[in-house]
């Protein structure tokens, strides 16, 4: 086995996944000069003159009042611990330990876990399902309505609300009008924006919208998963109206390290400031015009592609020719391409921002590889799981996990209570949560699910004792 220094040398692999810098290449260009200095010479503590994000003087303090003016905002936040150190902030900032919140069925795990630490209860509200791509799809705003009808009843006071928009997939919610209803309802809303840093930059009216124009209190954006950031990097942009600015500050400094990489929040920085430049919107412009018509080519030439509202997320329908995405992967290492997310039913890319010559040629030649390896016989569609109305579990999911438990076949797990989250990752949206009941039905759902990633959805669960 290689050690991970080897396995950190220039690799001539195209690079389909995040971070979307590829490689390196699409950093901003005064991140790759600094980068270029003595290796090292970045690497500081929170001397005087720099601070760090929770520290009222230093260049980091300053850094962060003049973002959060430039987007209109009232604060906004650094982080070094990926969307999830952020999210995991804004949601125990919202519920206080004994609430509840609403979080939508493909909500990233880390919620369940600031969940599980701030002892509060998930409501889960139904997000539509894609079957001939075996995921979810997005919200919209009559689904939500028809899901807060009657008003869920957990019992305890629900503090807060969380939205996802875009999805991993690149798929936008009706994002203005679910917050318009989460607020008519007097909740706070807190928008994962991990996959749509670029909407809040893009020119003015044009769609999809980001969260933070249409109004949310507390927005996420992972700065290396849709923006030319180091992985690790996110911010969190802050409306103080709906969501008491001490309690951010007070759950961030919770769950921030207090040694926060120097290098890491240049990386912040640098990234946003680049955003608001205006070599950054004709290079988003390129990308983007490169990236539709790679897809309308690729289409031409009979490649099936599914839809997405982000042209630079490319879904491969690799389920139409009958092979999964997990060896349509595999497929794809051995001829040097690493894609992003594989899915019993596709495969997706994420092209990022830096230029890639000669893709559709290599796309063209894996989809008749593809194509060979399958035998034409498409594969089943993945029938919708069985959570198409809001559903709150018997227990929290770290009261669920507290008691005494045991380890079940899944197909004996019915009527039991869940012990543990099972979650494929990527995308990281969990199909069972600790403190949910497994009906028949869920049972069923997630044997099929086993048998078509068996390394992922395990085959024996642990469940209540
Ligand atoms: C929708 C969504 N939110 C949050 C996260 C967590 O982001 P990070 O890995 O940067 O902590 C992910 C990661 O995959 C995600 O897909």
């Amino acid at each position: 086995m290689p050690s991970l220094l080897e396995l950190l040398r220039p690799d001539r692999r195209l690079a389909m996944h995040l971070p979307v810098h590829g490689r390196g290449a699409a950093l901003p260009p005064r991140l790759r000069r600094l980068l270029r200095q003595s290796p090292g010479s970045w690497d500081l503590p929170e001397l005087p003159e720099i601070g760090g994000p929770l520290e009222r003087q230093g260049a980091v303090a300053s850094s962060q009042a003049q973002l959060a003016e430039a987007m209109g905002v009232d604060h906004c936040w650094f982080g070094v611990n990926g969307a999830t150190g952020l999210l995991q902030a804004g949601l125990l900032a919202m519920a206080q330990p004994g609430d509840a919140v609403l979080l939508p069925r493909n909500a990233h795990r880390c919620l369940i876990a600031a969940c599980e630490l701030g002892g509060v209860m998930p409501v889960f509200l139904p997000v539509p399902f894609l079957a001939d791509r075996g995921h979810a799809g997005s919200m919209n705003a009559e689904g939500l309505r028809q899901s807060l009808d009657p008003w869920p009843d957990p019992g305890r006071p629900i503090s807060g609300a969380v939205l996802v928009h875009p999805t991993y997939h690149g798929y936008s919610a009706e994002i203005r009008e679910l917050i318009e209803l989460l607020h008519a309802k007097g909740l706070p809303v807190m928008v994962d924006e991990a996959h749509g840093t670029h909407l809040a930059f893009a020119a003015k009216r044009s769609r999809p919208l980001s969260a933070l124009a249409a109004g949310a209190d507390l927005v996420v954006h992972s700065l290396h998963k849709s923006a030319p950031g180091l992985a690790q990097t996110a911010v969190l942009w802050h409306r103080a109206q709906r969501v008491d600015h001490a309690r951010l500050h007070r759950s961030l400094a919770r769950l921030q390290t207090t040694s926060p990489s120097a290098l890491l929040l240049a990386s912040c920085e640098t990234t946003l400031n680049w955003l608001f430049s205006h070599h950054w919107s004709s290079l988003y412009e390129d990308r983007r015009s490169e990236a539709i018509n790679l897809v309308d080519d690729l289409r031409r030439r009979g490649v099936h592609i599914h839809a997405s509202d982000d042209p630079l997320r490319l879904i491969l329908a690799t389920g139409e020719l009958g092979v999964s995405g997990l060896d349509a992967d595999d497929l794809c290492m051995r001829q040097g391409v690493i894609a992003e997310l594989p899915e019993p039913l596709c495969l997706t890319f994420c092209l990022g921002f830096a230029r890639h010559r000669g893709l559709a040629k290599r796309l063209l030649r894996i989809w008749r590889a593809l194509a060979l390896e399958g035998g034409g016989v498409p594969l089943t569609q993945i029938p919708d799981p069985p959570l198409q109305s809001t559903s709150i579990p018997e227990l929290t999911p770290d009261e669920a996990q507290r008691r005494a438990h045991c380890i079940r076949p899944l197909a004996q797990c019915v009527d039991h209570i869940a012990a543990e989250l099972i979650c494929p990752y990527p995308p990281g949206v969990p199909l069972l949560v600790p403190g949910e009941r497994i009906s028949a039905d869920r049972c069923r759902w997630l044997q099929s699910q086993h048998q078509r990633w068996p390394d992922q959805v395990p085959g024996m669960v642990k469940v209540l004792a």
